[in-house]
């Protein structure tokens, strides 16, 4: 059974407004956590809708014709996604992952792309500019995506076998659509592909071993996600976590031996393996066994322009207050606010969970209004 659902409104107090720090200092570039963790990903939900309803994200019990979703005006605009964007940037910020709910649903989200690709990072690169979709519009907007400057895509896929896959995400949709559209991705210049598939015990597990086969010839890199205790709505329970571990045994069982490599970069999400007859590569994502807090070097920007240091926190910090405030705060003031949360910051909710698992009980804002 689903939880009842808490309104978001509740959810997601602010913190007692933010104040200007009297002495300002100029990014640098370098700022760290009350962890030493630096600040050099931002994922930007630019929208709380989705067209899909999956049950461990958005399920149709709570997410129905009465939720009220935000109203328009309260989203950031692209302009105030592009400032606040750059202010991070200034500070160390590499990677801007878009999400949503389902980010292509926003309209002429291309324009915020091409606004996005003009920013550089503090050693003059261009961004990792990057987007989490369900696929279900990739097939038709992959092309227009790639002329505005996104660098690649992520696809949640949770099953091969169309009939396990729509009663996952609960609107009839077919699996078919999504694959077309990571075709359409790769062939626009999107690549490499990942898709995330999130495991629930007893749910779509069978699917693991069919979806490992498709991908271990194709470009696309398969990642393994541990359904994890976000939001409110899904009614998490520790048995239905089916562990990485025993996801990688099972595809060796199953005849396709893996060895381990190393981590792209420090604060990876996900532990890498490739297949040892050297025919690709797949990872698997393990928040709830094996927590990644350490290097958590993620920031995240909700629809309503809420600051949220880590994906389990129950409270936000209004920036959209500041960039609408009548005192017309310049860049510089804002990102001191921005360097003050980040350096106070000391988060690691799974760490922490998984010495203690009543932790989950605690208010949290949901996935799709942060986005994953
Ligand atoms: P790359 O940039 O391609 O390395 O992607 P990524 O792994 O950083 O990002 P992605 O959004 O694809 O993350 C995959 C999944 O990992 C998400 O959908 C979440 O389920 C989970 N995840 C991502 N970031 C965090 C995090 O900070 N904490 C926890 N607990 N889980 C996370
Ligand atoms: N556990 C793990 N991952 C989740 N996502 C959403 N809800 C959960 C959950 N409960 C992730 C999936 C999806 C992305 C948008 O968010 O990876 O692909
Ligand atoms: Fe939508 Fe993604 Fe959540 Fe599924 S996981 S309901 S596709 S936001
Ligand atoms: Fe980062 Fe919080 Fe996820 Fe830990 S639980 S990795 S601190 S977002």
């Amino acid at each position: 059974m689903t939880e009842k659902f808490i309104p978001l409104k509740e959810i997601s107090p602010s913190q007692p407004s933010l104040s200007i720090p009297e002495v300002l200092t100029t990014p640098d570039g370098e700022l760290r956590d009350a962890l030493g963790r630096p600040l050099h990903d931002l994922r930007v939900s630019v929208t709380d809708r989705c067209n899909f309803r999956c049950i461990y994200c958005m399920p149709k019990e709570v997410f129905d014709k009465d939720y009220r979703y935000l109203p328009h005006d309260s989203l950031l605009s692209f302009e105030e996604i592009a400032r606040i964007s750059s202010i991070f940037v200034a500070h160390g910020v590499r990677k801007i992952r878009l999400t949503g709910g389902e980010p292509l649903l926003r309209k002429h989200l291309e324009r915020l792309i091409e606004m996005l690709a003009k920013l550089r990072t503090t050693d003059g690169q261009p961004l990792d500019l990057t987007l989490t979709t369900n696929g279900s519009l990739l097939a038709r907007k992959a092309q227009s995506l790639k002329d505005a400057g996104l660098t690649r895509v992520t696809v949640s896929l949770d099953a091969l076998d169309d009939t396990i896959f729509k009663r996952m995400n609960d609107v009839d949709f077919s699996v078919n659509e999504v694959l077309k559209g990571i075709d359409a991705a790769e062939a626009a210049g999107l690549g490499p592909v990942k898709v995330n598939m999130v495991v629930k015990a007893g749910l779509n597990d069978q699917e693991i071993i069919p979806m490992a086969r498709y991908f271990k010839d194709r470009q696309a890199i398969l990642r393994f996600i541990e359904y994890m205790d976000v939001g409110a709505s899904n009614g998490w329970k520790l048995d239905e976590v089916l562990p990485s571990a025993e996801v990688i045994q099972r595809i060796q069982d199953a005849g396709m031996p893996l060895q381990a490599i190393d981590a792209n970069y420090t604060g990876e999400t996900a532990s890498r393996w490739r297949h040892a007859d050297g025919s690709g590569e797949l990872g698997v994502i393990s928040s709830v066994t094996q927590a990644f807090c350490s290097d958590c070097s993620r920031a995240r920007l909700s629809t309503e322009g809420k600051l949220y240091t880590c994906l389990f926190a129950s409270h936000g910090h209004d920036l959209r207050a500041l960039l609408r405030s009548r005192q017309q705060h310049d860049d510089l003031a804002i990102a001191n606010v921005i360097s003050q949360i980040w350096q106070g910051r000391s988060d690691r909710y799974s760490e922490l969970r998984s010495k203690s698992t009543d932790l989950s009980q605690r208010r949290k804002i949901e996935m799709s209004y942060i986005g994953g």
